[in-house]
């Protein structure tokens, strides 16, 4: 896998032919498939389960496919996800009684382990779990819907989680979700992620290969 990744999220792509839009928008570049699970109670919004993981599989979708559960309680939908396909789950502190053993559960299953912060949540979540996890996902605008601007103080979120990331020794992914532009993409990057969610920006333009060259290009500048 390349060192930047580019993850659309689902969330804004055409549900009625989703596994068309999912393969046209890999064969663009895109690297990973972001899927974002809500349940109407930890957000206020619902979009899909499981089943819909299983039928990108199913179409052929061979992709990593990275699950975003922004769903409470989260521990019991971790199965069926693994056995669906994901390759990534992510899950909310706020959304986990023990922490610990949500991410346990996540690896016991054969997944990538995620932690979620949201852009009011602190970085003292990370302080017991960094040697276990695989990525660390910062949310730059509030969890429920594709189409939000970037949270600006999420870029001094980044630079702090990074170093946290170069003293662990880890190779851990750091990855931000919301608002990810071609005209923002490259102080993100610059801040240390690498690896991006973009939703809207991806799937509403009409060309997808164009708009993720323009994020490569900007994220290399
Ligand atoms: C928001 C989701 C995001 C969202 C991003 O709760 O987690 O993945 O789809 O959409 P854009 O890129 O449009 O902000
Ligand atoms: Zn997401």
């Amino acid at each position: 896998m390349s060192d930047f990744l580019i993850a659309p999220s689902i969330l804004s792509a055409d549900f009625a032919r989703l596994g068309e839009d999912v393969e046209a928008v890999l064969s663009a570049g895109a690297d990973v498939v972001h899927f974002d699970v809500m349940d109407n109670h930890f957000v206020p919004n619902l979009t899909f389960g499981p089943m819909m993981c299983q039928a990108l599989r199913d179409y052929g979708i061979t992709a990593p496919i990275d699950v975003h559960l922004m769903v409470s309680p989260v521990d019991s939908l971790i199965p069926a996800f693994a056995e669906a396909g994901a390759s990534i789950i992510t899950f909310h502190p706020e959304a986990s009684v023990h922490i610990d053993r949500t991410i346990q559960l996540i690896k016991d299953a054969g997944c990538q382990a995620g932690l979620v912060l949201n852009p009011a949540t602190p970085l003292h979540y990370l302080d017991y779990v960094m040697d276990k996890l695989d990525v660390i996902l910062l949310m730059s605008v509030n969890p429920g819907f594709g189409g939000q601007s970037f949270i600006p103080s999420t870029l001094e979120k980044l630079r702090a989680v990074r170093k946290r990331i170069t003293e662990s020794g880890r190779a851990i992914r750091l990855e931000v979700d919301g608002g990810v532009k071609v005209d923002n993409i490259g102080e993100i990057a610059a801040a240390g992620a690498d690896m991006f969610v973009a939703g809207s920006a991806i799937f509403n333009a009409p060309d997808y290969a164009e708009v993720i060259d323009q994020m490569r290009a900007e994220i290399d500048k």
